[in-house]
């Protein structure tokens, strides 16, 4: 059976195979390839190069490095631009970068012609371990992120570690954040490695950030496998401290607060939520908190974007989410480390409220 998981392929230099892996994959070697404007600085030579050897036919995308590239008008200027370079059925579009390249890649594979293949080589950790993973591909609507968007699973996501040693170390803790998200929601020992070797996975040093990116990015796609379409809730479990991170992002307009540092934040709001309802053990919660001790962020980013935020005000917040059912907050709660589960029933506002509140004070210790 074709699945998320048998077209992950992590290894270094992975681009040495590309060629091969085409061809098992039943691709030709006909790809568009698109950067955003750092991956082409990048990386741009060096993957180009690695095609041509291995007999690739190429036409080139870029498109500036942020958010904002993920909307329709970069999509159309980009269809105009493979209509006039002759890109038909036959060829397939290979995303070179982050979230955002890999995003806007999907969406524009997606559609083009009807759908052509994607393929994905992630650069950043995020895109490694979560957004390159499981075939959610969008871009955004000014009323909202994500919104317009489709399933289109990739032929192939080709990850290797080395393309990270360029990050930025705001980027690296952004991605960990995801990282140590599937420790809490899918694998204790996951869990347990990470806390042996935070320090060695973001530095970046070997065989330890091969193993983080690959269980990650495995434990993913197995999630994504099992409830493809976010029916049963299993999906649901990978937006683990997203309730509070969407919230979050929504009241700092997107601006100057990364993604992952929100999920970061979400999931210690998370922690004490599920403590609160009764679910998780003390012992555990310390231990978990323990584990996001070790995140390091920009000096003032958590008092300017958090702890300067009311839990009134962030509460509500949390409610404009887009993933809300029927006008009711989900919340993704663990019970234990390494399993997380979807509440099914409503939470009280002042349990929110009061998590946001314990999170706050942690925090404030911590810095
Ligand atoms: N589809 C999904 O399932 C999914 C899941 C999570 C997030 N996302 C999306 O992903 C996006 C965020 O992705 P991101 O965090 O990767 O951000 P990004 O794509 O904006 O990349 C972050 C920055 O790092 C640069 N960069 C990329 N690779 C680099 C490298 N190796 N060395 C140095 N710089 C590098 C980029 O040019 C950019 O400036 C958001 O749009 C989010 O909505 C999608
Ligand atoms: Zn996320």
């Amino acid at each position: 059976m074709e699945t998320p998981s048998s077209h992950i392929v992590v290894k270094t230099p992975v681009l040495d195979a590309v060629g091969e892996l085409y061809s098992a994959h039943g691709l030709d070697r006909k790809c568009v390839v698109l950067f955003d404007e750092n991956t082409r600085r990048l990386f741009g030579e060096k993957v180009l190069a690695s095609l041509h050897r291995q007999g690739f036919q190429t036409r080139e995308l870029v498109v500036p490095a942020r958010e904002t590239s993920k909307s329709l008008s970069s999509a159309w200027k980009l269809y105009g631009t493979m209509i006039e370079a002759d890109v038909d059925r036959s060829w397939n579009l290979l995303c070179v970068g982050g979230g955002v390249v890999g995003d806007l890649g999907g969406y524009i594979a997606a559609s083009y012609y009807r759908g052509i293949p994607v393929v994905q080589l992630p650069t950043t950790l995020l895109a490694m371990t979560d957004s390159s993973i499981g075939g959610k591909v969008a871009i955004n609507h000014p009323l909202g992120k994500n919104l317009i968007g489709f399933f289109h699973l990739p032929e192939l996501v080709l990850i290797d570690p080395s393309f990270l040693k360029s990050l930025p170390s705001r980027e690296i803790y952004g991605g960990m954040a995801e990282v140590v998200k599937y420790g809490f929601i899918a694998d204790r020992s996951f869990f347990d490695f990470l806390d042996r070797n935070f320090d060695e996975v973001v530095g970046f040093r070997e065989p330890a950030l091969t193993e983080a990116v690959s269980r990650s990015a495995f434990i993913k796609a197995e999630v994504v496998e099992k409830d493809f379409r976010e029916t049963t809730g299993l999906r649901a479990t990978l937006n683990f401290g997203h309730t509070f991170a969407h919230g979050l992002e929504k009241l700092a307009g997107y601006r100057n607060l990364r993604h992952g540092e929100a999920v970061a934040i979400g999931m210690a709001c998370a922690l004490f939520l599920s403590r609160r309802l009764g679910f998780l053990p003390e012992a555990e919660l310390a231990e978990g908190l323990a584990l996001m001790q070790r995140f390091r962020f920009p000096r003032g980013l958590v008092a300017k974007r958090f702890l300067a935020y009311d839990s009134d005000v962030m509460f509500d917040s949390m409610f404009s989410d887009k993933k809300k059912i029927d006008k009711k907050l989900r919340f993704v709660l663990i019970d234990r480390i390494g399993h997380a589960f979807l509440h099914g029933k409503d939470v009280e506002k002042e349990a929110v409220t009061g998590a946001i509140e314990e999170a706050k004070v942690w925090f404030e210790r911590k810095r």
